[in-house]
């Protein structure tokens, strides 16, 4: 398998995960852009330095990206592997995406779901190829007694794999999902539970952003392996970065499109500013945006008086379109919007702005309007959203919050508690939370913003480093 690399001085750090943080686009004149990816990961592996020795693996996602492969073309401190399109496909779409993140979010809908046979085996195959490609690449790359970071439910296997390779490494793993209780969990075949959690457990320590999920997790290995073994399980809940947020969210192009939206909400009939409901999500199942925008609708109906006086700003951004199950929802959520628009709306007042491009500065310029912020997951691992609203709200935000978020551990007592399958509870929460005086909503969204940047990417995950490093000493947390 190629790489953007040819084999130079062994990393120190490594970091492993699917989506790396850069990726390559086949501009028409045949050159390659190269874009940055943001997220926690990113800028926490820039707190660690240059000088580090750091390297990210990860794979190689679009055609731009296998080009840059194939030129050589790459960045210092990332090893893209070109794993075969046909292989990636069915470890990132059938296996981590439509089975353990199925399971981890518990999304199956019986009868028909999940079914494993003969296409699963075979996909289940090519996970092994592909988390296999992982451990390799690392052991070849990492310096003796080096520390290796290996991210999420598409590498579950490479802790044991690289262990086998390599017993001199410090080998940590992060979740960035949930955790399956073992009732759900044990839905998978046995063998193949069996085989997840033994890939886990290879590693020294494993990382999880709730004691809810990490005490999922070793409920199910009590069931499947017999305990933890000498894998140590500690907790680190990722929060917002404040200092990027808000120099970012007061740059020009955000101040552009705060003003674009201001417009596009517009104003009530007694000219004061509408009220705004804001959301920001990928168009993932978890996320529960259908309920949101049911929750709305039933909001219009039970409290008439807020017609023509709040606006549902719905960011609902492209993701995993290979999917069909995602595809179909994507439709679905715009569907009930159009339905509700034109079902409620009037010629002065549009009740659902969605919008599915993805841009992070009018996303931004979303979260400075929000009056309410609505996150009412299904279940989110953490949920970044819920801690970046508050960081970034002009006013001050409410908070309505699933209860089945990670995030909820941290600003359940801030925030409005919801349970995400409640379309009525939700409406009243809504309701609720734009009746909130306005004292009441500033001193809120002021304790939910200390809350949510109590740990900044930089310090998550050198907490992590330093707890891998700390040895096999027990730790509590
Ligand atoms: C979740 C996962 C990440 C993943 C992200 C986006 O947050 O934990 O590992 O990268 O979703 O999903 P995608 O499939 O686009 O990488």
């Amino acid at each position: 398998m190629a790489t953007t690399q040819d084999a130079q001085g062994a990393a120190r750090v490594l970091v492993a995960s699917n989506r790396g943080p850069v990726s390559y686009e086949v501009r028409e004149d045949g050159s390659l852009h190269s874009k940055r990816g943001g997220g926690g990961v990113v800028s926490g592996l820039s707190a660690i330095g240059p000088d580090a020795g750091a390297l990210w693996v990860c794979s190689a996602l679009t055609d731009g990206d296998r080009e840059a492969v194939r030129r050589g073309v790459g960045e210092d401190g990332v090893l893209m592997l070109d794993i075969p399109a046909d292989v990636h496909s069915d470890a990132y779409n059938g296996i981590a995406n439509s089975v353990l993140w199925f399971v981890h979010h518990m999304l199956y809908q019986t009868p028909l779901e999940p079914v494993f046979d003969a296409e699963f085996r075979r996909q289940w195959a090519s996970y092994e190829t592909y988390n296999r490609a992982f451990a390799e690449a690392l052991a070849g790359r990492a310096a003796p007694g080096a520390a290796v970071l290996v991210q999420d439910y598409h590498l579950t296997l490479v802790p044991g794999m690289l262990r086998e390779l390599r017993p001199d490494l410090r080998i940590g793993h992060f979740s960035h999902t949930p955790w399956a209780p073992p009732e759900y969990f044990r839905m998978l075949p046995d063998d193949i539970a069996g085989q997840v959690l033994r890939g886990m457990l290879g590693a020294d320590r494993l990382g999880f952003l709730t004691r809810r999920w990490a005490d999922a997790f070793e409920a199910c290995c009590a069931q499947f392996t017999g305990g933890l073994g000498n894998t140590r399980v500690g907790v680190h809940g990722l929060g917002a970065d404040a200092d990027f947020l808000r120099a970012r969210s007061h740059q020009p192009d955000v101040a552009e499109r705060t003003a674009a939206l201001r417009d596009e909400i517009g104003t009530a009939p007694d000219g004061s500013a509408r009220r705004t409901i804001v959301r920001v999500d990928r168009t993932e199942l978890s996320k529960n945006i259908v309920r949101g925008l049911l929750a709305y609708r039933q909001l219009l109906d039970d409290h008439p008086e807020w017609r023509e006086r709040v606006v549902h700003v719905a960011f609902a951004y492209p993701s995993r379109q290979d999917l069909a199950v995602y595809r179909d929802y994507t439709a679905e959520v715009q569907r009930l919007a159009e339905e509700i628009n034109s079902g409620y709306g009037t010629p002065t007042w549009t009740p659902v702005l969605l919008h599915v491009k993805d841009d992070f500065a009018r996303s931004l310029a979303a979260y400075r309007l929000a009056d309410v912020a609505l996150v009412n997951p299904i279940r989110d691992g953490m949920n970044l959203v819920a801690k970046e609203v508050p960081v970034v709200s002009d006013e001050g935000c409410v908070l309505v919050l699933s209860r089945e978020a990670g995030a909820f551990e941290e600003l359940g007592e801030d925030a409005l508690a919801v349970n995400p399958y409640d379309v009525i509870g939700t409406a009243q929460a809504l309701h609720e939370a734009l009746s909130m005086g306005p004292e009441e909503r500033a001193e809120r969204s002021k304790r939910l913003a200390a809350s949510a940047t109590a740990l900044p990417p930089a310090q998550w995950f050198l907490e992590q480093l330093s707890a891998l490093e700390e040895g096999t000493a027990g730790e509590p947390g």
